[in-house]
């Protein structure tokens, strides 16, 4: 068989000194976003996640709180286009979320955030944005913005 053509992956490094430059990186991505677009935010509890949700959030004009959607899986947000605000971390089986519609059809009239995304595994497409937060607590953090789709090079740009 022959084998899988391997993707070339893209990525950025970028540093952040506190919560708020995490947020300021999340809004200077935001400028990119489009619609149909998925960002998956990938770190430790604590790690930034959110921070980097709110600081998108406000990039994209929306003035609405934006706090974990633990509880309520998803939260959506009117800014200049739909902010979708996952987060699987309570996720007993990605499979039975995906098949519940978790990731649906309406998704592609916004951009998605997901936290915790890697739970959903090779259920992901490669059409997305991962942002890696590596830090916790007062730590710096590095976030590495990674991408194998070229169409979200874009994100990689914005968030120099
Ligand atoms: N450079 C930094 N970037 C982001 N957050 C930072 C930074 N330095 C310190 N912090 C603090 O780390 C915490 C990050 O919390 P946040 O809720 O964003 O994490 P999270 O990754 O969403 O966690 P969870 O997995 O529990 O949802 C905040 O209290 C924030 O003030
Ligand atoms: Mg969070």
């Amino acid at each position: 068989m022959p084998a899988q053509p391997v993707l070339p992956v893209h990525e950025r490094v970028v540093r952040t000194l506190g919560a708020a430059e995490t947020r300021a990186l999340g809004a200077r991505l935001a400028a990119a976003a489009r619609p149909g677009d998925l960002l998956c935010l990938v770190g430790d509890l604590g790690a930034g996640k959110t921070q980097l949700a709110k600081g998108f959030a406000q990039g994209l004009g929306i003035t609405d709180i934006v706090s974990s959607p633990t509880f309520v899986l998803m939260t959506e947000y009117a800014g200049r286009i739909p902010m979708f605000h996952l987060d699987l971390y309570r996720l007993d089986d990605a499979a039975d979320a995906l098949a519940g519609g978790l990731i649906d059809e309406r998704q592609l009239e916004g951009v998605a955030l997901v936290e915790w995304a890697e739970r959903l595994g090779e259920a992901l497409p490669v059409a997305r944005l991962d942002v890696v937060i590596d830090g916790t607590a007062d730590e710096p953090r590095a976030i590495t913005l990674r991408t194998a789709d070229p169409a979200y090079l874009r994100y990689l740009e914005a968030g120099a």
